[in-house]
């Protein structure tokens, strides 16, 4: 193959509009022609002529209607299927490569392409590539998944059963009640979990937090850790100037005024009360740590009034969380492969635009669990959460679908 013929322009065309807002974008080179035998077939497919989509049109009556229609759009009541209508021709034909060689695993597509030669899926990629693509997925009927999976709202809302003790926003006015506001999040979901499974023994919030999902407390710590950070709003009785002495030996792990960088909680705006409790629950054992049980035996109760007061009036830190970002700031990063708004021009990357919301979850969480294979995509969703799969899933599906339409570079 001729080197000039291996660099693509793509058109994007306006769905519907032939002709309007012709949009050109150059598409990245396939510069080892995509497949690993070398046949080029990706290219091939994005190349075809008008010839080769009509014999793509027989193969796929013969061997893909019965499930993807002509049409290529999926019909609601079938969960599993994508829509393949204008999908960019390269990766239509790489993934049917894929089930051939079951890398997608035991999918009904494997036997629908088994047998067809190399020649058959060019052509039945260009086919469905130059039909028209989905409309994208009505705004109001994804809109209420897409809101519940906001983890700071969601947080909010599941918080609100705490705020009457641990104040609204994680900020305690009542005496002998922690505050939550200025703790990590790593630390206040440990210590829920304590509570739950009674390692940590409190029979009232044993109780309280019961209920409450690993999913919800994850967006409850993450609402805390974001609230405004203030001290405690409860008395502190005691010596500060004595207490900042004694903190000396505590700073190594609560870090310096009580704001700690590692695993031990902060203590810095502490209700002062809550903190004398939990040293006399280290002190006679009722609260088991290993790290807390010398440094509490070397303190005496004068000392821990000191110290209480002294962190108390310690200004809290917000914890080193970041703002998750909105799912349109996740999705530009997605966009740099995928196109403006899921619309890729790349041949070989699939558009996301108009995909159906169930199949882009399914196989993002594939890709997550390694049972769908890509190097690109699992780095993509490492450490992406259920939740923002979701919302990428409904966001990508309600994005207009633009067919693009491949043209060889021409050579000078
Ligand atoms: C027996 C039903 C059936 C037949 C026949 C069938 N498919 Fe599929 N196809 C599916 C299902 C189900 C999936 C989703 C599988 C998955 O999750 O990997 C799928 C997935 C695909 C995908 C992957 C879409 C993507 O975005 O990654 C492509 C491409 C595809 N089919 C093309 C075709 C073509 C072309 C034909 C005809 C040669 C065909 N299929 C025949 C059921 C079928
Ligand atoms: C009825 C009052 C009350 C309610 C409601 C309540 N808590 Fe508590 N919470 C307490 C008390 C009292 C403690 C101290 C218990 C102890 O000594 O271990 C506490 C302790 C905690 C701690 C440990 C703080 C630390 O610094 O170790 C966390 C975390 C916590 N609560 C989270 C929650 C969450 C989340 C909710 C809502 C789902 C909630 N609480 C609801 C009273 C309450
Ligand atoms: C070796 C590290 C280490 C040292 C030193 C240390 N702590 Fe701690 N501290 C921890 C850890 C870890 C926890 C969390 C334990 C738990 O989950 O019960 C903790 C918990 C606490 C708590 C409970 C906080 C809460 O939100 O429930 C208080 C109060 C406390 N420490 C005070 C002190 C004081 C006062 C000193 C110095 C006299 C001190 N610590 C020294 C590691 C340390
Ligand atoms: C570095 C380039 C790159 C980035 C960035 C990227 N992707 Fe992909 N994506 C790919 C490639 C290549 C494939 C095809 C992989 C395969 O063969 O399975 C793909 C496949 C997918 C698929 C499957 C499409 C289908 O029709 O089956 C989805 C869904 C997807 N990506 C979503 C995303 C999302 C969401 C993001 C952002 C969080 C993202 N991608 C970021 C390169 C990328």
């Amino acid at each position: 193959m001729k080197r000039s013929a291996q660099f693509l322009v793509a058109a994007i065309l306006a769905a519907g509009v032939l002709g309007a807002g012709l949009m050109l974008a150059r598409a990245a080179p396939a510069t080892a022609g995509g497949s690993s035998d070398g046949t080029g077939g990706d290219l091939r497919a994005a190349l075809a002529t008008p010839q080769d989509i009509a014999e793509g049109k027989r193969v796929a009556e013969a061997s893909c209607a019965s499930c993807h229609g002509l049409s290529g759009i999926a019909k609601s009541k079938d969960k599993d299927m994508p829509n393949i209508a204008g999908q960019r021709p390269g990766y239509l034909y790489l993934e049917m490569r894929v089930y051939q060689n079951g890398g997608r695993g035991n999918t009904p597509m494997n036997n629908a392409v088994k047998f067809l030669s190399d020649d058959a899926l060019v052509k039945v990629a260009a086919y469905y590539a130059n039909v028209e693509p989905a409309q994208p997925t009505a705004a109001s009927s994804v809109k209420s998944e897409a809101k519940k999976a906001d983890p700071l709202s969601a947080g909010k809302a599941a918080a609100s059963g705490c705020a009457g003790c641990h104040g609204e926003t994680g900020n305690t006015s009542a005496a002998g009640m922690p505050n939550l506001v200025g703790l990590d999040p790593k630390y206040l979901i440990g210590a829920v979990k304590a509570y739950k499974s009674g390692q940590r023994k409190h029979d009232m919030m044993k109780t309280l937090v019961s209920a409450v999902t690993d999913a919800e407390l994850d967006n409850i710590a993450l609402f805390y850790a974001l609230q405004k950070p203030a001290k405690a709003k409860t008395p502190s009785p005691g010596n500060q100037a004595a207490g900042k002495s004694a903190a000396v030996a505590c700073a190594g792990c609560h870090g310096e005024g009580g704001v700690s960088t590692g695993t031990a909680p902060s203590l810095a705006g502490q209700d002062a009360q809550y903190f004398i409790d939990a040293m006399k629950g280290y002190k006679d054992g009722t609260r088991k740590d290993d790290a807390m049980k010398a440094p509490a035996a070397s303190v005496d109760e004068a000392a821990i009034k000191n110290l209480a007061a002294y962190y108390a009036n310690q200004a809290p830190q917000s914890p080193k969380v970041r703002k998750p970002l909105t799912v349109e700031e996740m999705a530009q990063r997605c966009d740099r492969c995928h196109g403006v708004a899921g619309n890729s021009t790349d041949p070989r990357a699939p558009a996301l635009a108009a995909q159906r919301q169930e199949y882009l979850e399914r196989v993002m969480r594939a890709y997550q669990k390694g049972e769908r294979k890509s190097t690109a995509m699992s780095a993509m969703l490492d450490g992406v959460s259920d939740g923002d799969i979701v919302s990428l899933a409904a966001y990508y599906s309600r994005q207009k679908a633009r067919s693009v339409v491949y043209m060889p570079l021409p050579t000078r």
